[in-house]
Formats: C-alpha cells, sequence, structure tokens
C-alpha cells in the first residue's frame, strides 16, 4: 500500500510542488511549501486518527494534506481541481487502489472555499480543518508593507495558530493569537469569514462543533 513515505521519495511530486511553488510566488502569493504540505499531512492525519478513524484513512489523510496544493502548478485559481487530476495520475503509477485515489481525489478538489469546495469525505473534512489552520506570519513572502493584500495582512499579524482536538468533547479548536498591530481581531474574523465557515461545516462533518478563538476571543 502507498505511503506517505512513498510519496516523499517521488522525484516528480517534489519537482512538481517546488515548481508551483515558485510559479505563484512570482504572482506574489503566500508560501505553500513542503513545511505546507508537510504540517497538513501531519495536522489531517491526526485530526482522523484523534477522532477514531482507522490507520489507513489516517494515511490517506497525510497523503492528501501532503499533496493537495500540487495544482498551483498549473494554475492558482481552481488548483484544488487541477491537483487532484495530477493526483490522480501519480497515484495511479504508484499502483494504488482505485478506491483510495478516489478519497484523495475528492479531498483534494474541494479544499478550496473560492471554487465550491465542501466537505465530501473524512479525509476532505479533515485536509479543510488542517490547510485552513496553517496562517502564520511566516507564510507572507513580500517585505514590502505598501504592497500587501488584504490576505497577506491577515497571514503577517497571526504569530501562532493552533488546532486542538478533543475527542471526548467532540470539539475543534483553531486557537490564533494575533499582532492586533498589524490587523484588528475583527478585520482577521472579516478576511478569514469564509474559511472559517467551512472549516465550521468540515468539523460538523465529523461529528463535532467548532470553535474559533482569537486572542481568546470566542468568535464562533
Ligand atoms: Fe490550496
Ligand atoms: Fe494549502
Amino acid at each position: 500500500m502507498v505511503t506517505l513515505e512513498d510519496i516523499k521519495e517521488n522525484h516528480l511530486v517534489r519537482q512538481y510542488m517546488d515548481l508551483g511553488n515558485a510559479y505563484i510566488g512570482n504572482i506574489g502569493a503566500i508560501e505553500h511549501n513542503i513545511s505546507h504540505a508537510e504540517l497538513s499531512a501531519e495536522l489531517c492525519s491526526q485530526i482522523l486518527t484523534k477522532l477514531g478513524y482507522s490507520q489507513r484513512e489516517a494515511e490517506l489523510g497525510a497523503i492528501a494534506g501532503y499533496l493537495h496544493d500540487i495544482g498551483n502548478l498549473v494554475n492558482r485559481y481552481g488548483h484544488g481541481m487541477s491537483g487532484a487530476l495530477i493526483a490522480f495520475n501519480i497515484l495511479m503509477d504508484m499502483g494504488m487502489e482505485g478506491d483510495e485515489i478516489a478519497v484523495i481525489m475528492g479531498a483534494i478538489g474541494n479544499h478550496e472555499e473560492n471554487s465550491g469546495g465542501r466537505s465530501v469525505n473524512n479525509v476532505g473534512a479533515a485536509l479543510i480543518l488542517a490547510d485552513k489552520s496553517d496562517v502564520h506570519r511566516s507564510r507572507v513572502r513580500k517585505h514590502d508593507f505598501a504592497v500587501f493584500t488584504p490576505r497577506d495582512r491577515v497571514n503577517y499579524a497571526v504569530t501562532e495558530s493552533q488546532l486542538l482536538v478533543d475527542e471526548k468533547k467532540r470539539l475543534i479548536t483553531m486557537k490564533i493569537s494575533i499582532d492586533t498591530r498589524v490587523c484588528s481581531v475583527m478585520e482577521y474574523f472579516e478576511i478569514f469569514l469564509t474559511k472559517m465557515l467551512m472549516s465550521r461545516r468540515a468539523a460538523e462533518f465529523l461529528g463535532c462543533e467548532f470553535e474559533l478563538l482569537v486572542n481568546d476571543n470566542k468568535l464562533l
């Protein structure tokens, strides 16, 4: 069975992910590097494990988490859908079973809020939660504050972000610390509202409640 380790050792995967990140860097997008892939992979598998899903489902979560932004190679817009198709080819070549490839394709193709992404399976729901919680200053590539987009500014404001899973209470908490000199709590909420609502629906898909804490203020 194909594992995350096999994917990490696949030369083509690494090449496509690095080039995709470089291409979107040329148009000023935030970092979507290997750290983001590894963090998403780890978190996605952790969420599924903690909530009692099988080890294999958690491994598929890790693979989906690692590969989810590979479509940036084609275009930032619709990178979920192009990424799902790239993943399809890679995983077919690696000999993964069709039913497992399907889970990963559905998850990757549905991780973007701005192209109609919805939680279509457990792995996809965990992927949304993992991906959307990786908000951090270190992902902003621009150095000139004057050319920051609202998304850059909000990412830059975040000094710490954590996703906590309480399996007993079936509660998933996104806990974020922001530097309010860069952006206010309300501004964070406004700009990330669609991502946060998508995360809430993903938590509900997994039978959990979702809570958003920004500087200890409960916003959701
Ligand atoms: Fe993405
Ligand atoms: Fe991502």
